[in-house]
């Protein structure tokens, strides 16, 4: 099973989810910006590796380098981020590009960044939901791996739409990690070599 390392801030539901439903990968380490996360304890208890650090004082890139250094003493080959509310630095996405997967609660390209069912309420959609995608540079921007749709019942508030998502998030990001994970241990090089080709000049479709 691929080596998973989950990047959190808060009180870790999707964590929970991951664990609960690991197939084809394992959660070897939960690692943390916020160090009284919930996340953080629950996954203690469970006997889960822990990584805990503030950037406030030390720097972004002191703070990423810690991280990146724990991960990989880890051994860690995919990291899920499951509600981490920090913008990586572009030298941290790089260094695991095509290995970094996000979960946000929005049917993207809609509503990327904050408040989104609260946005998706005040636009009167019908639909709303969540998405799984590969981090890259552009904030929620990366290629979508799967997606889940709840209905905006009338009277919604950002609260109860959000809690009807949230469930929809813990069934859905199990099942992509799994098929992440396996893509990624059958074929190790196949990612990376994708994004490369997106990055070299002339080759763009
Ligand atoms: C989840 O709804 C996740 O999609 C969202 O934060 C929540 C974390 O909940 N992520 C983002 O908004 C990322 N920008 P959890 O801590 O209970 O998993």
């Amino acid at each position: 099973p691929a080596r998973v390392a989950v990047l959190l801030s808060g009180r870790g539901s999707n964590l929970r989810a991951l664990v609960e439903g690991a197939q084809g990968y394992r959660v070897v380490l939960v690692a943390s910006d916020k160090p009284d996360a919930g996340g953080l304890a629950w996954a203690a208890e469970q006997g889960i590796a822990t990584f805990a650090l503030s950037p406030r004082g030390i720097g972004k890139q002191t703070y990423e380098e810690a991280l990146d250094a724990a991960l990989c003493q880890a051994g860690v080959q995919v990291i899920a981020l499951a509600g981490y509310m920090r913008l990586l630095s572009d030298a941290f996405v790089d260094r695991w590009r095509g290995r970094m997967i996000n979960i946000h609660p929005s049917l993207l390209p809609k509503y990327k960044g904050l408040d989104t069912h609260a946005r998706a309420i005040a636009a009167g959609d019908a639909v709303a939901g969540c998405s799984v995608h590969l981090v890259t540079e552009e904030l929620d921007g990366g290629e979508l791996l799967g997606q889940a749709e709840v209905p905006i019942e009338p009277g919604d508030t950002p609260d109860s739409l959000a809690a009807r998502v949230l469930v929809a998030e813990h069934q859905l990001y199990p099942r992509v990690l799994s098929e992440f994970s396996r893509a990624m241990t059958d074929h190790p090089a196949l990612p990376r070599l994708r994004d490369l080709a997106h990055a070299l000049p002339g080759t763009e479709e």
